[in-house]
């Protein structure tokens, strides 16, 4: 197995996705509430790139959530904090999620050939890289970035992929230099990442909007076992659903 990582969307490209087992990253705040909002028990979000078309995706038992600039769009049902995503709110409905980087970093892998496609934030690191390595086929981490650039945060937690991944498959994973990078990152940060994203440009800013709140939920390490897959929709396009566990039909 080889296990790489993309730092920002530039390097989204099929020659390192096709073929292989995606694991996109938004730690603040995409990744985190797509978790929050299937274990809270949504039965599927639609992840999409565009304010208007997640307007019109809004119906009968579906709900409509994002952001732009981490403030909930004017209309939308839910912002993109992941403590909204409860039981009570979004419970057996349909959740249709536009977020800036994290929606579109997740089509752009689906794009890109990469299969399976699954979701992953520090809340889900261990139940992620546990389906990651299940797949049976090259790894890479895309970290989702923030509008084109490098984000801290993302990159520490494809580091935990790596290291995940790298334990479990011990001298049969090799490791691009992008990896191994991420993956000292992690190991450098990993007793302290609420710190760690109260440090990153994204942390900050989101304490400036009054979110602050939010990085202790995306920090904390491992509160999920759930992992978002990317999955035919039966009606069109593509959703989110949990990964089936073992024994359970594929959805
Ligand atoms: C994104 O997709 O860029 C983020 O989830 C932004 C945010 O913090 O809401």
């Amino acid at each position: 197995m080889r296990i790489d990582v993309l730092f920002t969307p530039a390097e989204f490209e099929s020659a390192r996705l096709e073929g292989a087992a995606a694991v996109v990253i938004d730690v603040l705040r995409a990744s985190t509430t797509i978790v929050e909002a299937l274990a809270a028990g949504a039965s599927a979000v639609v992840p999409v790139v565009g304010v208007e078309e997640a307007r019109a995706l809004a119906g009968p038992g579906t709900l409509v959530g994002g952001e732009r600039g981490g403030l909930r769009c004017e209309g939308f049902d839910l912002g993109n904090s992941p403590g909204e995503y409860t039981a009570e709110s979004v419970g057996g409905r349909r959740v249709v999620l536009c977020t800036s980087n994290g929606t579109r970093a997740i089509a752009a892998a689906a794009g890109a050939g990469a299969s399976p496609v699954l979701v992953a934030g520090f809340v889900n690191l261990k139940a992620a890289v546990r389906a990651a390595g299940a797949a049976g086929r090259d790894v890479v981490a895309i970290c989702a970035g923030c509008e084109g650039a490098f984000s801290l945060e993302d990159a520490a937690c494809a580091g935990g992929v790596v290291a995940g991944l790298a334990y479990r498959q011990g001298p049969l994973a090799t490791r691009s230099d992008a990896a191994v990078a991420a993956e000292t990152l992690f190991r450098a940060n990993r007793e302290q990442l609420v710190r760690l994203l109260g440090h990153t440009a994204h942390g900050r800013r989101l304490v400036a909007l009054g979110l602050g709140d939010d990085l202790a939920v995306c920090a904390e390490l491992n509160r999920r076992a759930v992992v978002p897959r990317l999955a035919a929709d039966p009606g069109g396009g593509r959703v989110l659903v949990p990964l089936s566990a073992p024994g359970e039909p594929e959805r």
